[in-house]
């Protein structure tokens, strides 16, 4: 595959930029904890957070800030994370990652991005999903 070149998603910041910069990456993990909170299909992965999801809240956008290409925030408030270990004492099969990926849709869908943006931003995410997951 050819290197990203300046514009394109994935190059330096230009990914959270198209998110709508720090504010539409907030908006996006609000959206997505409201669906999790909302949808029949992510009831097993909403009980497996606290009931205040404050800190989650913060963490997810934290965390999908530096993702995105832009400043590490999450490592500023935290200190260093890997997912797959920051997961290990969850049971995240198939049908919760599928869940978890259905209410990033849900509020990906709800944002004012580019659809090619849209699209690349859930295949994207896909991957860090996958090594989320703790079991087959
Ligand atoms: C695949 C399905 C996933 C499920 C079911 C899931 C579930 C959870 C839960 C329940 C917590 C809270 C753990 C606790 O309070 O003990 C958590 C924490 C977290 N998750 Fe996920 N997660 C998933 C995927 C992801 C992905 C794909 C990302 C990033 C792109 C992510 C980023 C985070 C972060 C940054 C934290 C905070 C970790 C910490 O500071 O302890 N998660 N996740």
């Amino acid at each position: 595959m050819a290197e990203r070149q300046p514009g394109d998603y994935g190059y330096e910041d230009t990914s959270l930029k198209a998110m709508g910069g720090e504010p539409g990456v907030r908006t996006l993990v609000d959206l997505f904890y409201d669906e999790m909170e909302r949808l029949p299909e992510a009831r097993t992965i909403r009980e497996m957070h606290p009931s205040d999801l404050s800190i989650s809240r913060d963490k997810l956008a934290a965390f999908l800030t530096g993702w995105l290409g832009g400043p590490k925030r999450y490592r500023e408030r935290w200190g260093p994370i890997r997912i797959p270990p920051a997961h290990a004492h969850l049971k995240i099969g198939a049908s919760e990652r599928d869940a978890w990926l259905l209410c990033m849709q849900r509020a990906v869908d709800q944002m004012p991005v580019a659809d090619d943006f849209r699209a690349y931003f859930m295949r994207e995410i896909a991957v860090p999903a996958n090594r989320a997951m703790t079991r087959p």
